[in-house]
């Protein structure tokens, strides 16, 4: 491992506001480049709300993850668990505000001596085509939104396995 790289983690949550556009897309595309770098670990997506509780993906982020050959169908949707941050090595939040509710959450944990190990970064954090850059709540938005989804998870993914295979 070189200075200030951390390992790979065996297990990472991606987090957004409802888990049923950011957070679902992100996952199954780190799932696949995950299957493609040999790296071995394990993915799983939440919401902070509990907005759509066992639902599947929202069917605009269906179809641009099946555009771009990545089937999200099967998943469902849940809420963050406190568990979640003792069954997590790595937790990554797709905008700010999930990353504060997220932070804010983990020092309560600990403040009550509960055990809340897991790390809690910002996807983008060392994506170099979107750097330290949230990626936008396509919920209300059009086409192009559900893309960037798509493009900025691709991005962030990549830049994550090229980080854990040289450490
Ligand atoms: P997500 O998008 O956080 O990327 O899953 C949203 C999904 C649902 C809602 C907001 C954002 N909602 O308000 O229901």
């Amino acid at each position: 491992m070189k200075n200030n790289q951390r390992p790979a983690p065996k297990s990472i949550l991606l987090v957004c506001l409802g888990n049923i556009c950011r957070s679902p897309t992100a996952e199954e595309v780190f799932r696949q480049h995950l299957a493609m770098s040999g790296l071995s670990i394990k993915v799983d997506s939440a919401g902070t709300a509990n907005y759509h509780p066992g639902s599947k993906p929202d069917e605009r982020s269906i179809a641009h993850a099946k555009a771009n050959g990545y089937s999200i169908s099967k998943l469902r949707a849940r809420q963050v668990t406190d568990e979640d941050f003792d069954r997590f090595d790595l937790i990554m939040a797709m905008d700010e505000a999930n990353l504060e509710e997220l932070r804010e959450r983990r020092a309560l944990l600990r403040e009550d001596g509960k055990e809340a190990g897991a790390a809690v970064v910002l996807f983008s954090k060392h994506d170099p085509m979107f750097e330290g850059t949230a990626v936008p709540d396509p919920y209300h938005g059009s086409d192009s939104d559900f893309e960037r989804v798509i493009e900025q998870s691709e991005s962030s993914v990549k830049a994550w396995i090229q980080r854990w295979q040289r450490s």
